[in-house]
């Protein structure tokens, strides 16, 4: 019900690939997807939009961006905040190049083992453009979770029993978009404040939702 729902309502976002390059079986560009989700860790989409398309025109192909001046990586990225992950991006671009001939690893396992790729980005790279089975977790995956299983123990220390939720409900046949139209769920439909249950495909399942109570998850540590 969830990819059904994403087929009809995901977001055209220029590092997806297009509903007709889909149907053809195209998966997204590993660096374009890498790319775009190392942007998108604290940044919104509509802010990395610009960015993204902006360092694609710079810098077509990873081994360009390897090739790259820092201090040009560095200004491109002037904007967009935190900046040790434009740092670190740089840095993943020469590995990548120097050390995998500018082919991303095709395992979450291999990704991880690149600079500044850590759980996220290892799964979100994994899952989205190899269509590998990996568990994708974020702020937004966090709360649609939480309030389906009404998950009452507090973040952080719930994380991982949400990740596992997430790895049984991650289906092996199309699981980049399953984490694709987790994060779309969350932004548009499963909002931290009045979410839109009437529009959500889970809305026959959620728990938060049978109890009424949608705002109360996900449950945060008290300060
Ligand atoms: N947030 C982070 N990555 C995303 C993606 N691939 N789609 C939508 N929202 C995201």
């Amino acid at each position: 019900m969830l990819l059904a729902w994403y087929d009809r309502h995901h977001r055209e976002l220029p590092w997806r690939t297009s509903p007709a390059m889909a149907a053809q079986g195209k998966r997204a560009d590993p660096y374009h997807v890498w790319l775009s989700e190392v942007m998108l860790q604290q940044t919104t989409v509509q802010a990395v939009k610009p960015y993204f398309l902006k360092f694609l025109a710079a810098w077509p192909r990873v081994d360009d961006l390897a090739a790259a001046p820092v201090e040009d990586v560095m200004a491109a990225w002037a904007g967009l905040g935190y900046y040790a992950r434009a740092r670190n991006l740089k840095k993943c671009a020469e590995a990548v190049a120097r050390e995998h001939g500018g082919v991303f690893p095709d395992t979450e396992e291999g990704l991880k083992q690149l600079p500044g790729i850590g759980d996220y980005t290892s799964a979100a790279v994994a899952a989205i453009a190899f269509n590998r089975q990996a568990a994708v977790m974020d702020g937004n995956v966090e709360r649609v979770i939480s309030r389906l299983f009404v998950i009452d123990a507090p973040l952080p220390g719930s994380k991982p029993a949400m990740k596992m939720k997430v790895a049984e409900l991650t289906p092996a046949d199309r699981p980049g978009d399953f984490a694709q139209a987790m994060m779309d769920l969350g932004a548009t439909i499963c909002t931290p404040k009045r979410p839109a249950c009437a529009l959500c495909p889970f809305n026959g399942v959620c728990l938060a939702l049978a109890e009424d109570e949608p705002e109360r998850f996900p449950v945060k540590a008290a300060k």
